[in-house]
């Protein structure tokens, strides 16, 4: 063990320059010591300013009111995003396609996800009525703080689909440590008590109230019974958010159509599920080293890699599950549509 230690150091200080975030897997990042004397909240002041610093040379992508509505809430929501025709036309288009769908389990929620790879925009052309509106481009770029593409899936939320405890994103958190960016493009209602997005309003700031509630935490978050918590995705109690001065949450209780684009260091959840439902929306990811300088220059951001990264990620994770050397929980469940049962078994 000491000498795996002696030869894993280099390689976990080296993680400190990049988003790794996991306290308990890197002992560099989870010490006590170190964080007592302020090492992860200087890592998270350093990632929030230089992402705020690339954010001013990515503003000109997205509208003046757009870029007020951000940088107070922390996310951008907007109703009626395409024109009503426009919706139906990508929407039904959307539930018909039978695609190479992934599913996770956690708690009672079931997560499906379709990727919006070359295959998938050949079947369902309309979906570029998103990928190439200048909103949405711009919108995930100024967010993200990077003019990088975001990974894009069609998403879909099965909730209650068997007795289990409740599904662990249902409390509130941060994804990271640094700036990031997830969209969500509802093509179905989402009621108020149907698990919708909830985020605090204004959490995406580190105020001196978040970055010593952040220093607090980092100290013991290594050895959290909670184990989202321990890597790096650190839960929030209600009384705690109040704590740091921030407003109360805002549930995205919407009508399909409806954009929402955030800034998951905010404070967020998946909202309480009063019964079975099934949430469809199309939905993207992005993150990149915190810590770059410069806002373009991503290889998984060209033309023709852009759209078959997904896949690519799944095989490489199939590949190394099957050889032990890792996990792979997105079960393949074969082809199916957004809205369709759970492709495999749930007890
Ligand atoms: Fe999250």
């Amino acid at each position: 063990m000491k000498a795996t230690r002696y030869l894993m150091a280099p390689i976990w200080v080296a993680q400190l320059a990049t988003g790794a975030k996991s306290f308990r897997d890197n002992p560099v990042i989870g010490s006590a010591e170190f964080n007592r004397r302020g090492l992860h909240a200087r890592r998270a002041k350093l990632a929030h300013d230089m992402a705020w610093r690339r954010r001013k040379r990515l503003a000109r992508l997205i509208s003046a009111e757009d870029r007020v509505a951000f940088d107070s809430d922390g996310f951008v929501a907007r109703e009626e995003f395409l024109p009503p025709d426009d919706f139906k036309r990508l929407r039904d288009a959307v539930f018909a396609h039978r695609a190479p769908a992934r599913e996770m389990l956690q708690g009672d929620t079931i997560t499906r996800r379709i990727a919006v790879d070359p295959e998938f925009i050949a079947a369902v052309p309309a979906i570029r009525l998103v990928l190439d509106n200048p909103d949405w481009r711009g919108l995930n770029r100024y967010v993200g703080s990077f003019d990088q593409e975001p990974l894009t899936y069609v998403q879909t939320i099965l909730s209650h689909i068997r007795d289990a405890r409740p599904d662990p994103q249902t409390d509130l958190h941060i994804d990271t440590f640094h700036p990031t960016v997830k969209a969500f493009y509802f093509l179905t209602d989402v009621a108020e008590d149907e698990g919708p997005f909830v985020y605090v309003p204004g959490s995406h700031r580190l105020t001196p109230g978040r970055l010593a509630w952040e220093r607090e935490q980092s100290i013991s978050a290594a050895a959290s019974a909670d184990r989202l918590s321990s890597r790096g995705s650190l839960r929030a109690t209600p009384a705690e958010i109040e704590a740091m001065g921030f407003r109360s949450p805002r549930a995205f209780a919407v009508p399909a159509n409806t954009l929402v684009v955030a800034d998951t260091v905010g404070f967020h959840a998946r909202g309480f599920s009063a019964r079975p439902s099934v949430r469809v929306e199309i939905w993207t990811y992005g993150r990149r080293n915190p810590f770059l300088p410069w806002t373009g220059l991503d290889l998984g951001s060209v033309p023709g890699i852009a759209e078959r990264r997904i896949p690519w990620m799944w095989e490489a994770r199939d590949f190394l599950a099957k050889r032990g050397l890792g996990a792979q929980p997105w079960q393949d469940v074969g082809r199916l549509r957004p809205q369709d049962p759970p492709g495999r078994p749930v007890g």
